[in-house]
């Protein structure tokens, strides 16, 4: 039997929709959440997830602001501009897209985003309090991939998940957030021996390799649950680290690429954003 696919955008849709419902009423109480978000250079896959970012933002309610700065800005520029935004009482999130050009001390920038602005969650900050438990922002992808799993009511606790790839964007926040809903989590990587017995393992399967059709129907238990984190623009177009069409025969639940956790990530950077409005208008009172 082939396997339920699992529709990201369908969910991204109906996050969206009850955070537009939230903002509606939050207007009502003076609170209009912003979100900034800073562009530098011209990579063109920054440029379609920044326009998607501010689609977004409109369909909801929150108020967006682009900084366009130009491919050679240098370090100081970028982080005066982030310290304009941490002191402008009218943003309530900074996303400074990245990649950012090679002359830019990415860690600099990240770490300069004042954390209660850090919509994305990749301050250090953030990234202990995920660890223990105390998140105000998850990482946007993985927490999506968790929202997948629930609304489809996927059994996580006591679930043994496999996590392939230990970025720090994806795979460690993934594997952390799978363990705080109490599954048993194994992170496995490039220099991992024997990895399909270690993935036939998984009940949950998280793949974030950036490798085209890297997991195989072989290296998938019949009836396991198969995220595919992958984005990886190829000849035939965009692909996932999943060979899906083998995959969804073994599976009992797969997401498509395109289709699958590429639009939860904008839902919960817009999650975020409310939920930065709301934490900072409850401090000021
Ligand atoms: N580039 C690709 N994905 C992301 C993301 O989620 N956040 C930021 N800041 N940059 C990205």
């Amino acid at each position: 039997m082939s396997a339920t696919i699992i529709d990201g955008k369908k969910i991204s849709s109906d996050i969206k929709a009850e955070l537009a419902e939230e903002v509606a009423e939050l207007k009502k109480t003076g609170i209009e959440p912003g979100l900034t978000v800073v562009l530098v250079g011209d990579d063109p896959a920054s440029h379609v997830y920044v326009k998607n970012k501010e689609k977004a933002c409109e369909l909801i309610g929150i108020r967006s602001v682009k900084h366009q700065l130009p491919a050679d800005t240098g370090q100081e520029e970028l982080l005066a501009l982030v310290d304009d935004l941490n002191n402008d009482d009218k943003v309530d999130g900074i996303l400074v897209q990245l990649p950012l050009p090679e002359q830019i001390d990415e860690h600099a920038v990240l770490l300069a985003i004042d954390p209660e602005k850090d919509v994305d969650g990749f301050h250090p900050l953030n990234v202990g309090k995920l660890m223990i438990g105390e998140s105000v922002f998850e990482s946007c992808t993985p927490s999506g991939v968790i929202e997948l799993l629930k609304r489809y009511d996927i059994e996580i606790s006591g679930a043994h998940a496999v996590v392939v790839g230990r970025s720090n964007i994806v795979g460690k926040p993934a594997a952390m957030l799978l363990l705080h809903n109490n599954a048993t989590v194994e992170i496995c990587h490039s220099r991992t021996k024997d990895l399909a017995a270690e993935t036939r393992r998984a009940d949950i399967l998280i793949a974030a390799i950036g490798r085209p059709k890297f997991i195989t129907a072989d290296m998938v238990k019949p009836g396991a649950a198969v995220i595919d984190v992958g984005m990886n623009r190829t000849d035939e177009g965009l692909c996932g680290d999943v060979d899906f069409e083998a995959v969804k025969e073994v599976a009992s639940a797969i997401t498509p690429v395109p289709g699958g956790v590429g639009p939860m990530t904008i839902a919960i950077l817009m999650r975020n954003t409310v939920a930065a409005a709301k934490a900072r208008a409850a401090g000021k009172k």
